[in-house]
């Protein structure tokens, strides 16, 4: 249908807790409904050839949460995890993990470490997790990374390039984002993949996360395939 077709596709799933607000029933219920979107949103990737996913779950600010909320969130993922590697096994789906993991609990941890585990092989589509992720706290450890190898004496300040800061990032490896969604009308980044999407084309959607669906999807690449890309050069 498109002829320009992002390989890239990275979200912010914003508005589960406004969702839920519409539909009068505790957050909770609006995570859990967003968490149906993720597996409609992997499906829709799948059916188009997308080859990478990568999907706003918890953010380093997140934490400052209620501790109920918080609980709920990790109780889900940890679920989500379990429940969901069947599938993503049979879709051929390749699990990855990007941010502060060490952060969660360790239930979450494991099960996070099993379905990468387990899905390391798999060839299909690649959906990378970003939990308990911060940007700005990304590119820091990158740039402490790089100062350690200077201390030790094994690199020079005026050497240090663009490529080697990303190979120090969480997503080194990944291609960046060609397309970034965001769901439920705010115009921000929200401390997401700040380095990442230097070149990114930006979509904003009024719809909630739980609602996005096919025709949403649809309409994002669509807008994606009506843009034009310079990086600067015309
Ligand atoms: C996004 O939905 C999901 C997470 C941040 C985990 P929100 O919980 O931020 O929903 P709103 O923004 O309050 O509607
Ligand atoms: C961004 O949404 C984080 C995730 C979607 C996981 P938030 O709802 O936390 O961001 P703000 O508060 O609107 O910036
Ligand atoms: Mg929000």
């Amino acid at each position: 249908m498109d002829e320009k077709l992002p390989e890239h596709i990275a979200i912010i799933m914003d508005g589960n807790g406004r969702w839920a607000k519409q539909h009068l029933l505790p957050r909770a219920k609006g995570h859990e409904q967003g968490g149906k979107t993720v597996q409609r949103v992997i499906d829709l990737c799948r059916e188009r050839g997308i080859k990478w996913l990568t999907l706003y779950a918890f953010s380093t600010e997140n934490w400052g949460r209620s501790k109920l909320e918080v609980a709920a969130l990790m109780k889900m993922l940890v679920k989500y995890l379990r429940e969901r590697l069947p599938e993503m096994m049979e879709k051929n789906v390749r699990m990855h993990a990007i941010g502060e993991l060490y952060m969660l609990p360790e239930n979450a941890r494991q099960a996070l470490q099993e379905s990468i585990d387990a899905t390391a092989g798999n060839t299909g589509l690649n959906v990378v997790l970003a939990l308990s992720y911060g940007s700005r706290q990304e590119i820091t450890a990158a740039a402490r990374a790089l100062a350690e190898e200077v201390k030790a004496g094994r690199l020079e300040p005026a050497d240090i390039t663009p490529e080697m800061l990303e190979s120090r990032l969480y997503t080194a490896g990944m291609p960046d984002p060609d397309l970034l969604v965001r769901t439920s009308g705010e115009m921000r980044i929200s401390n997401y993949l700040l380095w990442q999407i230097s070149y990114a084309e930006i979509h904003v959607t009024d719809v909630l996360w739980p609602d996005f669906d096919r025709a949403d999807f649809d309409a994002a690449l669509a807008e994606y395939a009506a843009r034009e890309r310079r990086y600067g050069k015309r």
